[in-house]
């Protein structure tokens, strides 16, 4: 599924990326600006983000829910994750004009 329009990305590639960061360091706050740079893109009318936000919450929960970790690290980091609704959006508003889409 395509998740960026402006920049042609698919939700398979930002999970990729998401957990590539993850195996680097599994404690960092990954936000859509540090997965864009890290696949060398730019947010353009940053209308994905919403959905990107999603899509790290969705990953990183899984990806600690493998880990070994303590479940009270795991949940004050996903706190901090989940965090990220407020700062970028919900999916339920893309921040972006519907007359913007691409598609
Ligand atoms: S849809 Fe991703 S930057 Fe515009």
């Amino acid at each position: 599924m395509l998740i960026c329009h402006c920049n042609i990305i698919t939700e398979r590639e930002i999970e990729q990326t998401i957990i590539g960061l993850l195996d680097q360091d599994p404690w960092q706050l990954i936000v859509p600006a540090k997965i864009y740079h890290s696949m060398q893109k730019r947010g353009r009318c940053c209308g994905c983000f919403p959905n990107v936000v999603e899509t790290i919450i969705r990953v990183t929960e899984n990806y600690h829910a493998r880990s070994e970790a303590s479940g009270v690290d795991v949940v004050s980091h996903l706190d901090r994750v989940r965090g990220l609704r407020i700062q970028y959006g919900s999916r339920t508003h893309e921040g972006r004009k519907s007359d913007h889409r691409a598609a």
